[in-house]
């Protein structure tokens, strides 16, 4: 099954919720994803599951990654980059079947005024030196606070017309 990761394991994150939106609407369209919080991850990962070890908590984890062909990435913008805990999460799954020649489609989000670009560019190198194929259209999302109503969904036209396009070319990618 595909996969929607949520790049953060920040409590309460907009990311989590951005991701489960995603997921709502690629099941409108028909499609079942899997969902991956960054809080799912064992709390001592550092320890456990870097440079060839490979704990019982993060098995699971690494089965969904082994079986997902397209990968979603929300990514939420930390210090004018992707969070640090995502990357020790690509270190830590098997290289380099983990990501190798999968697809991957990138979403970035910020409370700023950015949505994540730069953090985004980095994010693209991370998945072209995995020889992942990205999908050239990546979406930034800023001020993310103002773009969730009371149910978590996307009201903003402008924003909603982005994310449906993204999606329809998700499911064609
Ligand atoms: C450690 C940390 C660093 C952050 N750095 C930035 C930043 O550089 N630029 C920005 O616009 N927002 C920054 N934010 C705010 C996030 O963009 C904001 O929390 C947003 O909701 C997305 O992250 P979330 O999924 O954790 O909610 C930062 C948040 C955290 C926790």
């Amino acid at each position: 099954m595909n996969l929607i990761i949520s790049g953060t394991n920040r409590l309460g994150s907009n990311s989590l919720k951005v991701a489960k939106y995603y997921q709502q609407e690629l099941v409108k369209q028909g499609e079942n994803w899997d969902l991956l919080s960054l809080t799912e991850l064992p709390p001592d990962i550092l320890c456990t599951d870097l440079y060839g070890k490979r704990s019982a908590n993060f098995a699971p984890i690494q089965a969904k990654i082994s079986a997902s062909k397209k990968i979603i990435f929300i990514i939420p913008e930390y210090n004018g980059s992707y969070p640090g805990v995502l990357k020790t999460f690509v270190d830590a799954c098997t290289f380099p079947s983990s990501f190798h020649h999968k697809k991957a489609i990138l979403v970035g989000i910020s409370s700023g005024k950015y949505g994540n670009i730069r953090g985004i560019d980095h994010f693209t190198g991370v998945c072209n030196y995995m020889r992942m194929h990205v999908l050239p259209l990546k979406l930034h999302i800023p001020i993310i606070q103002d773009e969730l109503d009371e149910n978590n969904d996307f009201y903003n036209p402008n924003t909603l017309k982005f994310i449906h396009e993204q999606i329809a070319e998700i499911i064609a990618f």
